[in-house]
């Protein structure tokens, strides 16, 4: 229904990996050429038109942003893209962090949401901590409790896992978290695009994530802190633009968002994520959450006939995405027919080794929606799918 909206889906191609990548609207296509003919000028610095014209659009695309997750704009801060957003947490944590504090995050994170806090602990002597998952994918709240306490500092942890596509219980989780006094991190790069989101409802200290994923540019993201949080945590990087008073003596620095602002930003990237979220405020999410809803329904109903199929926890809990594996075929071989069919999806450990670990699987095949793919999408991946396994029996 939305695909002519989107000019590469004009090509016989089905893509089904918009939980790597989602595709553009042409609006965002258009609207990112009118502002480089038309408004294109550095923000913050200059006096001329053109100058004052590129701030509005940069700062009201701040707002956007804000207004989408239930913020106000002082608390979002532009990125290059979700990494970068909990790397700048977690490298401020590093600074922050002593021995005897720990972070807990989940077996089910993205690398991204793993690595960043592993590394803030080698840094400050601080405790790395694991929770599980259940064997069905859900969050294992018994052993999250058993492993939060006083000590835990930070809780960094995904909305949507993107191997599993299972929405995590986030306000219980940052309630308990509370309760001890730690600091809840939501990596939402995997909901941002399905559920809609409320910062407030939530309650999370620090959310990410980046707009490539939400059909707007690459090399943009968002984080959002509130504002004690962002007081709080020290600059990620220094420069122009994120300064009070410069001396020769010593620097003090700007309030955020500034203060996490360094050099020019992604001026265009950052209007075009506010022209993206615009187009899909006009569709509404849980017009978008029905409809892959209904795709998922059918994907997951054409792959539990199919003899020897392994998902990676219960398909009744997916949402947008699904991962599995036939066994005794490696996903990567069927991958190799369905590229040539045309069909897009995400072979590998989607940079969720720990988690594939745990499934006690190397790797695995992910398919994912975006708003544009239809039942015939679906049909496509099953067609071919079956092909490829006749191939390899
Ligand atoms: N994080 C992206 C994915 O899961 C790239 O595919």
């Amino acid at each position: 229904m939305y695909k002519k909206d989107f000019p590469i889906l004009a090509q016989s191609i089905t893509y089904l990996d918009s939980a790597a990548t989602t595709q553009k609207p042409k609006v965002l296509l258009n609207q990112t050429n009118t502002f480089y003919k038309k408004d294109y000028a550095n923000v913050h610095r200059g006096t001329c038109a053109l100058a004052n014209q590129a701030t509005t659009l940069y700062e009201e695309a701040r707002q956007k942003v804000a207004d989408f997750i239930g913020a106000e704009s002082k608390n979002i801060v532009f990125t290059k893209g979700a990494t970068e957003a909990i790397n700048l947490v977690a490298s401020g944590y590093a600074q922050m962090l002593k021995e005897g504090d720990e972070v807990l995050v989940s077996i089910a994170e993205h690398h991204a949401n793993f690595v960043p806090w592993q590394q803030a602990c080698i840094k400050s002597g601080a405790t790395f901590k694991v929770f599980n998952i259940l064997p069905d994918g859900r969050f294992d709240m018994n052993d999250f409790k058993k492993k939060i306490s006083p000590k835990t500092r930070v809780v960094a942890v995904g909305h949507i896992s993107n191997v599993l596509g299972v929405v995590n219980p986030i306000k219980e989780i940052v309630e308990l978290a509370h309760k001890v006094g730690a600091k809840v991190l939501l990596d939402a790069a995997q909901s941002i695009s399905h559920l809609p989101i409320s910062v407030k409802d939530l309650d999370v200290d620090y959310l990410a994530f980046s707009g490539h994923k939400v059909y707007g540019p690459t090399g943009i993201g968002v984080l959002y802190g509130k504002t004690e949080d962002l007081n709080e945590l020290p600059p990620y990087q220094f420069g122009g633009d994120m300064i009070d008073e410069v001396k020769v003596e010593g620097t003090t620095f700007a309030l955020a968002p500034s203060k996490f602002e360094a050099g020019t930003p992604p001026i265009t990237q950052a209007i075009g994520l506010g022209i993206s979220l615009d187009y899909i405020k006009k569709i509404g999410l849980e017009k978008i959450q029905k409809h892959e809803k209904a795709l998922m329904k059918s994907l997951i109903k054409g792959l539990k006939e199919i003899p020897n199929i392994q998902f990676l926890g219960d398909p009744k809990h997916k949402t947008a995405l699904v991962s599995f594996n036939i066994a005794g075929i490696h996903p990567n071989d069927l991958g190799f027919i369905l590229a040539k069919e045309n069909i897009c999806v995400r072979i590998g450990h989607h940079c969720a080794m720990p988690l594939h670990t745990y499934f006690k699987m190397a790797a695995s095949m992910r398919v994912s929606f975006g708003l544009y793919n239809t039942k015939q999408d679906v049909q496509n991946f099953l067609n071919a799918f079956h092909k490829a396994i006749g191939f390899f029996k």
